[in-house]
């Protein structure tokens, strides 16, 4: 197929065979919190010290974790199709950068990365925070917090989103389970923008019904076999990664 613009939405799920945990588990836990305790402005300022380790350890353990073979395809679809593949993610992780994407539309924030709540200044940080440090914007003490949205917060890169689905023929949504808003709208607005929606996910999310074609399955396996068949037909196969 010749190249065409893609939308790719990814959760969780996409994560999950590198050994991140999603969200939803049976438990209603966030590994062990409640999620409006860790996830959420009120829970930052009632407890700014437990959230702060919260993400510390988040972003620690980021180290031990490598992307898998669906992170992959879609780095070498992004560098086969280029600037006509636009990859949105709700993962605050960094495995899509370390697949090789270079051009990810992080929705949600990024663990490696911090916001002042003060003066606003977000800048890359692989480092611990804590509430006593300064920002290195204004200076303030007290005020950084981790570059993650919280329930009840902006996403971030809407308009460029919005953008990408009034272009695009195609949208996939992988691994997500379609609970969080306005993530899970986007299929809505792809269909209204004419494109064909796709869903892969280990199992049917909770707005299934509202995408054209879904493949049931695990990411490392669904991704690839997507990708190739999404190519299939191009002159140049797609690069190892
Ligand atoms: P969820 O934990 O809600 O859903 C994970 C999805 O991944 C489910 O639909 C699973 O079926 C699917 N899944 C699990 N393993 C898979 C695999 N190996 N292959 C394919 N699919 C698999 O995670 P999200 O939908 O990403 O927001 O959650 C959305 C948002 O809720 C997150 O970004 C986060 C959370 O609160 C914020 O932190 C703001």
């Amino acid at each position: 197929m010749s190249p065409t613009n893609v939308v790719i939405l990814t959760g969780a799920g996409i994560s999950a065979e590198s050994g991140i945990p999603t969200f939803r588990g049976s438990d209603g836990l966030w590994e062990g919190h409640r999620v409006e305790d860790v996830a959420s402005p009120e829970g930052f300022a009632a407890n700014p010290t437990l959230v702060h380790q919260f993400y510390n350890l988040r972003r620690a353990a980021l180290k031990a974790v490598e992307p898998n073979a669906a992170h992959q395809a879609l780095a070498r679809l992004q560098k086969t199709w280029g600037n006509r593949v636009t990859l949105v993610t709700q993962n605050v992780d960094d495995l899509h950068e370390r697949a090789g994407s270079t051009e990810v539309l992080h929705m949600h924030g990024e663990l490696l990365a911090a916001l002042c709540a003060g003066c606003e200044h977000r800048f890359k940080s692989r480092t611990d925070l804590k509430q006593t440090m300064p920002c290195p914007a204004c200076g303030a003490h007290g005020s950084l917090r981790p570059d993650i949205v919280w329930f009840g917060e902006m996403p971030y890169c809407m308009d460029d989103i919005h953008h990408a689905l009034t272009q695009a023929k195609i949208f996939v949504s992988i691994g997500t389970s379609g609970n969080v808003y306005p993530a899970a709208g986007l299929v809505r607005m792809a269909a209204l923008c004419g494109a064909t929606t796709i869903e892969i996910n280990l199992e049917p999310s909770v707005n299934t019904s509202e995408f054209d074609q879904r493949f049931i399955g695990p990411a490392s396996v669904e991704v690839p076999r997507w990708v190739e068949q999404l190519v299939r037909g191009t002159a140049d196969p797609l690069p190892q990664a």
